[in-house]
């Protein structure tokens, strides 16, 4: 079975989507068949690759109110390799319809079910909100991939997710895990970035990616061209660090799996 990883953060603007995107390219350039899944009614994810929901067989919403097959839903992003199950601003009204249902948190888990095997990797991008399409996604996922920037309320923010995915683990996913965090739109000639970075590390170890996405123009501009910017300049030090990111992914996924989240524990600073 397939590693499903959601992309999630609850603080608007770290870098999820175009970690979600980049990460996708980069994995399926090193022949991973990979699933993205957009569950932010932004549907940012869907445009940056180059798709539109209004194009596609049917969106998440569809598939998480039941109505469509997951499998029936996807489309094809041809130039970056890697399937999309996109979203549109009608996923709002699927997280209102959700509300009604029993195993509400369970929908997109109960979605994937049959489809996670042709996949080697699903990348979920989720919203910036602690929500139910959050909630749905940590429900899902293996392992939970926390994009931040190493700003003052970083840490804050970073309390109040690892407590949802704590809560996540003792009532409905029992086996989520950490991925990793994932330093963003990093500025080395920034003091703050270097101490926040130096907190991270040594709280949690190599649990933070030694890969670091720097500030980088080029990762901006890619989605006005619909592409990866793996894709579009692979030359690009912005890439690069994604390329090296799935590098270091599929080398902790052969080499072992991640620890369990309890193994970070203990007072975050
Ligand atoms: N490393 C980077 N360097 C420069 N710009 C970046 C970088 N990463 C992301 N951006 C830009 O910053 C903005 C926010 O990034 P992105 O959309 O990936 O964040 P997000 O966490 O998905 O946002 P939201 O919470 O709204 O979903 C975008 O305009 C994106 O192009
Ligand atoms: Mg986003």
């Amino acid at each position: 079975m397939g590693r499903i990883i959601a992309i999630a953060n609850q603080k608007g603007g770290v870098g999820k989507t175009t970690t979600t995107v980049n990460l996708a390219a980069a994995l399926a350039l090193a022949r991973q068949r990979v699933l993205l899944i957009d569950m932010d009614p932004q549907g940012n994810a869907t445009v940056g690759c180059g798709l539109s929901a209004e194009n596609g067989p049917a969106t998440v919403c569809e598939v998480l109110l039941g109505e469509c097959a997951l499998r029936e839903a996807l489309q094809h992003a041809d130039k970056s390799g890697f399937h999309v199950l996109a979203a549109s601003g009608d996923l709002t009204a699927a997280e209102v319809g959700l509300l009604a249902e029993s195993s509400r948190e369970r929908a997109l888990a109960r979605a994937l079910d049959d489809a996670s095997e042709a996949f080697d990797y699903v990348l979920i991008d989720c919203p910036p909100s602690l929500n139910l399409l959050t909630v749905n996604a940590l429900v899902a996922a293996q392992g939970v991939l926390i994009p931040m920037q190493c700003e003052y309320y970083a840490l804050e923010g970073l309390k109040a997710l690892l407590g949802t995915v704590e809560g996540v683990r003792r009532g409905l996913n029992p086996t989520l895990e950490i991925e990793g965090l994932l330093r963003t739109m990093f500025d080395p000639r920034n003091r703050l970035a270097r101490d926040v970075s130096e907190q991270l590390l040594r709280h949690f170890g190599d649990r933070v990616y030694r890969s670091i996405v720097p500030r980088n123009v080029r990762l901006a501009e890619a989605p006005s061209y619909g592409m990866p910017c793996v894709l579009l300049d692979r030359s690009a030090q912005g890439s690069a660090a994604y390329l090296a990111l799935a590098g270091e992914m599929l080398r902790r996924h052969g080499r072992s799996r991640s620890q369990p989240v309890n193994a970070l524990e203990g007072p975050l600073l």
